[in-house]
């Protein structure tokens, strides 16, 4: 079986990140979200992933290599622009090469692994297994209708969407979705849709198995899917201190702090990664924060979100809450009158201000 990751696409939900840096790589818990995807399909026993990249795929490549970190090797299929995920299919077709194999969306996290679904798509081999998830916002998601525990109809984010059965990103299929993927034509957002060419599985009167997944599962397309990423993935961490923390600080509950990481006079109350030489001095780091190596808080306050690498935080009057700031930001107070706010923003950035 072999493994296909999509990291390609614009990751527009995200911008201004997005501009500068892959979707799929954005951190949660330090890590990218990408390296979870190939970490479930190692761990599933998949050796050979092709990975379908597009205009962030120097990003990608420099981060994930020839996949020799996790024991797999990496093939990279160029997608020339984001045309649908069945696309990123069609294009794949050498590279599978009629073998069955796991669809990643490479934007997805899903907490128990895909295991126990590919053992069981490779002893059944229906023509594709789908997972299912509740949701209360089933229009953004592919949406799938059960009779009687078979998939009757499938529906690309549906207006008025039949169920709240939503379609996670981890398909398994058979070579016969090749033949599904060329007959299907582009949808409303002029994209050649997964969702459609399953249905058209359905319609040739193939076998297409639905799992409705236990676990949690994430798209994290959007800032808050992000930060609940971040909170599901550090409510599972041990606690584990390598850096440096001072007499008069406090580290409480499950906290990671990682090798030359600095805690000085601070308080730091888990659960909360801090990543190798980031410092924390004369601050608060409240639950579900990840903060990422070589970033530093200094006289502020931050729960509840994510800052990546190199940015500091310093001399902030109110705590920052429910937040993603991106590499290289810097936030500070302004030591001369007046007091004014002065902003430096990329394109479609977000401030909100709390009185
Ligand atoms: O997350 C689950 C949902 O993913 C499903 O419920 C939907 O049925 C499915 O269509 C998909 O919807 P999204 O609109 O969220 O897909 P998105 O455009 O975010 O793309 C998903 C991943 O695939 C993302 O990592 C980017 C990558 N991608 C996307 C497109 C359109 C590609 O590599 N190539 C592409 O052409």
């Amino acid at each position: 079986m072999k493994g296909l990751i999509l990291s390609g696409g614009k990751g527009t939900r995200l911008r201004p990140l997005t501009y500068t840096s892959a979707k799929q790589l954005v951190p949660v818990a330090n890590k990218p979200v990408l390296f979870y995807g190939i970490e479930a399909l190692a761990a599933a026993g998949i050796r050979e992933i092709g990975i379908v990249v597009g205009d962030t795929q120097a990003e990608i490549r420099a981060a994930v290599g020839d996949g020799s970190a996790w024991g797999v090797t990496v093939t990279y299929i160029e997608q020339d622009a984001p045309r649908g995920l069945a696309h990123a299919v069609l294009i794949s077709e050498r590279f599978i090469d009629g073998e069955p194999f796991v669809m990643y969306l490479g934007d997805n996290l899903l907490n128990k692994g895909i295991t126990r679904f590919t053992e069981e798509f490779m002893r059944e081999r229906p023509a594709a297994q789908i997972l299912l998830a509740h949701v209360p916002d089933p229009q953004m998601f592919g949406v799938a209708e059960l009779s009687d525990g078979r998939v009757v109809r499938l529906i690309e984010k549906p207006k008025e969407p039949k169920s709240d059965l939503a379609l996670v990103g981890v398909y398994m299929f058979s070579a016969a979705v090749f033949e599904s993927v060329k007959r299907i034509k582009p949808s409303f957002r002029d994209e050649l849709e997964i969702t459609d060419a399953i249905q058209d599985l359905i319609d040739r009167g193939l076998e297409v198995r639905p799992h409705i997944v236990d676990g949690w599962w994430k798209d994290t397309g959007k800032l808050e899917d992000m930060l609940e990423a971040n909170r599901l993935i550090l409510d599972t961490i041990e606690r584990d201190i390598q850096g440096c923390v001072d007499a008069e600080s406090r580290v409480e509950g499950k906290v990671i702090i990682q090798k030359g990481a600095v805690v000085e006079r601070s308080v730091v109350r888990g659960p909360v990664i801090i990543g190798a030489g980031a410092r924390i001095v004369h601050a608060y780091v409240g639950p579900f924060t990840s903060i990422a190596t070589g970033a530093e808080i200094r006289d502020s306050e931050i729960e509840h979100s994510i800052v990546l690498e190199g940015s500091v935080i310093s001399d902030l009057a109110n705590r920052v809450e429910d937040s993603l700031i991106g590499k290289n930001v810097r936030i500070y107070r302004l030591p001369v009158k007046p007091s004014a706010y002065r902003f430096m923003l990329g394109d479609n950035s977000e401030v909100g201000i709390r009185w």
